[in-house]
């Protein structure tokens, strides 16, 4: 069959008539191929687009990584900024749209791997494309050289404590203090498992390592600069992608808030807007994990020279911040999971706080909630598109909001 792409789907696939849904294919290209159940699995390119580079990485045909490592970084910046466009366009909203900032290849700080064991030994890597396959990815051109470093490490990890059919859910940070590795889906944590990892954790030099929640080695603090402040999260905790992301919407809501003195930080995980805006204003942060808040406030009382920072355990989703609470702010930051804020949103609507910097990783749940505070009488001032989920269909991005 021979198909012309028009558009890309959410997930980063061509979108032909029908639909047809066209993995690795950019809008505009002419492809061939068979189509089974309304998906052309394997197209041959017969017109390409001027977007398209040749796949960098070894991996991409087969691992589900990175959906758009056949695009140029300008195409994907293009189209990212779009995604966010067609959102708030649905939600009869514009606005000034900034140069996207991408991170470079190789930045990625933090992710979460697979592990199984085999017969002969265990694969730790992706999920590919197609959902039932796996894909180990040596040299993976995202992560950050550290985290590559200690996949034999977790290669070990995987064949000491996955179950025969179960797998591991493996998540790797990159700290001051060495890689922090949070495991999943294990077995259970016996005596002679549990010396067996604290004795590769050492070996490996890792910070930390945790197993199903339970601790299993603490070798240095698992230390993340937020600012002035240093922090070590709880394990397996948010935390931006990479360090590059983080900087740029650091930046970015640094600008949106200007000269505040008084900000709320609401979803403030363990501090990543809070402590660097703490150098100039005074702060409250609020989060539904009280052990994010408590990482935060011990990196606040550990560092020097920043303004008070307090900190509010609160379930946001039940139980906003209301309009006399957010009148004492001159300004308020909010960073929600992809489900958005939707209660918060609405009473921020209500109140006078004279700016709003809103980060966002879901255009959609963003746009429903940027129209609930532009129907109240809020401008929409401009938006930044960060791009630090590099190649995948990903996108993050703040705003600023004033009245
Ligand atoms: C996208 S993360 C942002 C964290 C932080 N602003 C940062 O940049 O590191 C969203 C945060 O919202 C928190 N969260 C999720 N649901 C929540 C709720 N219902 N109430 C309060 N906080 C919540 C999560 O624990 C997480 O820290």
């Amino acid at each position: 069959m021979r198909l012309t792409i028009e558009r890309l789907g959410h997930l980063g696939d061509g979108i032909a008539e029908g639909p047809v849904f066209v993995p690795m294919a950019l809008p505009g290209e002419v492809v061939e191929g068979e189509v089974e159940a309304g998906r052309m699995a394997s197209p041959k390119i017969v017109t390409p687009s001027p977007g398209r580079v040749k796949p960098a990485c070894p991996h991409y045909r087969a691992c589900g990584g990175c959906a758009l490592m056949h695009a140029s970084d300008a195409f994907v910046a293009d189209w990212k900024a779009d995604v966010v466009r067609t959102a708030l366009a649905a939600q009869r909203l514009e606005a000034e749209f900034r140069p996207v900032v991408t991170s470079a290849a190789h930045s990625r700080r933090r992710a979460t791997l697979a592990g199984r064991r085999t017969k002969k030994g265990a694969l730790v890597g992706f999920h590919g494309r197609a959902s039932d396959t796996f894909v180990e990815v040596p040299g993976c051109l995202l992560l950050h050289p550290d985290l590559i470093a200690v996949m034999p490490v977790l290669s070990e990890i995987t064949m000491l404590g996955a179950s025969r059919k179960g797998e591991l859910a493996l998540t790797v940070t990159r700290s001051d203090g060495g890689v922090d590795l949070a495991v999943s889906g294990g077995k259970p944590l016996e005596q002679s498992l549990f010396s067996a990892l604290a004795d590769l954790a050492r070996r490996a030099g890792f910070a930390r390592m945790s197993w199903d929640g339970e601790p299993v080695a603490n070798r240095r603090p698992p230390v993340q600069r937020f600012g002035a402040a240093s922090v070590s999260p709880p394990a397996g905790a948010f935390l931006q992608a990479t360090e590059e992301g983080e900087a740029a919407l650091v930046a970015a809501v640094r600008d949106a808030v200007g000269n505040a003195r008084r900000i709320a930080d609401l979803f403030s995980g363990c501090g990543t807007f809070a402590l660097p805006l703490a150098e100039n204003a005074e702060i409250h942060a609020v989060e539904g994990e009280a052990a994010m808040l408590a990482a935060l406030d011990a990196g606040w009382r550990r560092a020097e020279g920043l303004h008070r920072v307090t900190t509010e355990a609160r379930d946001l989703f039940r139980r906003p911040l209301m309009p006399d609470e957010l009148k004492r702010y001159d300004a308020v930051v909010i960073d929600p999971p992809r489900a958005g804020a939707e209660a918060q949103a609405r009473e921020l609507a209500g109140s006078g706080v004279p700016v709003i910097a809103a980060v966002s990783c879901n255009p959609v749940t963003f746009a429903r909630d940027s129209r609930i505070i532009a129907a109240a009488g809020y401008r929409l001032d401009w938006v930044q598109v960060v791009d630090q989920f590099r190649w995948s269909p990903h996108v993050e991005v703040v705003a600023r909001f004033s009245r």
